[in-house]
């Protein structure tokens, strides 16, 4: 079984000295109680990366990311960062077409599909977030949503990828930063979905971790991480606070 991964994206939210205290303070509330299943992930703003990393180093069991980065190895891309930047910085992972990079900056999947391949091919452990937005839902087309972003957004990667090198972030649009969360049937269901379009896709498709996100909060944690084929969350609001999250990471 792989270890559950309860990850935290910190969006663009604090300073470079609020992203290490809050580092600081969930290493010491988490690091003697955390479960040999479990590993922790933090993804703060580009600016904090180092500091973070510095937070985190000699941990056994947390890691750093980035939360997006441009899939060229260098050159004139103002305001983008490329995976060995990420890598220089301490990241062991990097996010990838999460629902705001998709709504609110517009990529889209044949963007997100080349960013996949790169990340890996420079030796990046990427989390593919997909999920559909309440119109979709509403529309009856979540299975077409979830098939169309895997069979697109991995349409550049080898079927032998290894589970470690890439998880999938299912994040109903609707459930992020709501307070809406989906409910157990609905998570399950998806994320059956997920596995079984990943079947068909990538060989070691049983052992890719799936992660739910959308409203995730310390008291609902863990009747979700124990649905089937939960492999873990990613978590917005409720990781900025270093309280908050270590009830999340060890719920
Ligand atoms: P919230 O936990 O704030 O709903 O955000 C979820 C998310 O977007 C994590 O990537």
């Amino acid at each position: 079984m792989p270890r559950k991964l309860m990850a935290a994206n910190w969006k663009m939210f604090k300073t470079w000295e609020e992203a290490c205290q809050t580092a600081r303070e969930l290493v010491v509330a988490v690091r003697k109680d955390l479960p040999d299943d479990r590993e922790v992930l933090l993804c703060p703003p580009f600016t904090a990366l180092r500091g973070v990393s510095e937070m985190l180093s000699r941990q056994e069991g947390f890691y750093l990311g980035g939360q997006n980065f441009y899939p060229a190895e260098q050159g004139a891309f103002t305001g983008e960062i490329n995976p060995d930047q990420l890598l220089d910085a301490g990241c062991t992972y990097a996010l990838v077409g999460h629902s705001e990079r998709r709504h609110v900056i517009g990529e889209k999947n044949g963007f997100l599909a080349s960013k996949v391949a790169f990340g890996l091919k420079k030796g990046l452990k990427v989390i593919l977030c997909i999920g559909e937005t309440l119109e979709e839902r509403k529309q009856g087309e979540v299975q077409s949503v979830l098939h169309r972003q895997l069979e697109q957004g991995l349409q550049h990667i080898s079927s032998a990828t290894s589970p470690e090198d890439l998880a999938v972030a299912y994040e109903p649009v609707w459930a992020i930063g709501t307070g809406e969360t989906a409910g157990p049937p609905e998570i399950e269901h998806a994320h059956n979905l997920v596995r079984d379009k990943l079947k068909s896709i990538l060989n070691q498709a049983e052992q890719i971790r799936i992660l739910y996100g959308g409203s995730v909060k310390p008291d609902n944690t863990a009747s979700i991480i124990s649905l089937d084929n939960v492999d873990g969350v990613l978590v917005g609001g409720s990781s900025l606070s270093a309280e908050k999250f270590s009830q999340i990471v060890l719920a």
